[in-house]
């Protein structure tokens, strides 16, 4: 995984948890990496691993943990000078989503290597869809709920996600419900 996602990681776990904690999850995750340079590739073991680490030293649930860094995600990609990139893809959540595939291959063109995720959406009706996510990774499907209503906060409306489909339960891709834009949503 690129350096960028695991630089994203340590900014959200300084800023929520501070700076000792930070440095106590990267010694038992990362020993080996002075730090992370944003363009540089590492291992997904060490993404995963610091999570999982961040959720054994703070108590936290790790599905909550991945959830937040998913929403801290969109924001982080925002002020990193992909604001314009993630801005332009859509006016609306089901726009924008559908677009997500588009960015990450526009991503890949300063991203050589990337291994980006895809999503797609079905049933689309005015206030609801089913977001599909296909990932070449495991373990990283809590962050989608998170992202989608970081999203749904940049185009200034609000969103609510429930996993309908897990591939860690035998489904041959993730699936969510995604809600927004109505009075409902939390
Ligand atoms: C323009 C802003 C964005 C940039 C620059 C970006 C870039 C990246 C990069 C560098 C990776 C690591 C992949 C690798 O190293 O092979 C990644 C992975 C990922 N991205 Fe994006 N991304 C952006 C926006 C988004 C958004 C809005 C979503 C929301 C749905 C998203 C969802 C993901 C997920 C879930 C992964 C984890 C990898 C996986 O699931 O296989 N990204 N992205």
């Amino acid at each position: 995984m690129y350096g960028m996602v695991n630089l994203a990681i340590q900014e959200f776990i300084s800023q929520r948890f501070g700076d000792p904690v930070w440095q106590d999850i990267k010694k038992r995750a990362a020993p080996d990496i002075s730090h992370f340079l944003t363009m540089e590739q590492y291992p997904d073991d060490v993404t995963v691993g610091m999570v999982n680490v961040a959720a054994e030293i703070t108590g936290e649930k790790l599905p909550s943990l991945l959830d937040a860094i998913g929403e801290f995600w969109v924001e982080f990609a925002l002020r990193s000078g992909y604001g314009e990139l993630l801005r332009i893809i859509g006016t609306t959540l089901p726009e924008t989503l559908s677009n997500l595939d588009n960015m990450h291959t526009r991503v890949g063109l300063s991203f050589p290597d990337l291994k980006p995720p895809s999503f797609w959406c079905t049933e689309v009706t005015d206030h609801s869809l089913i977001l599909h996510y296909q990932s070449e990774r495991e373990g990283l499907g809590q962050m989608v709920p998170g992202t989608v209503r970081g999203l749904a906060a940049m185009l200034n409306t609000t969103a609510s996600v429930q996993q309908i489909a897990d591939r860690e339960d035998g489904a041959d891709h993730n699936r969510y419900l995604v809600t927004f834009g109505t009075e409902r949503e939390g």
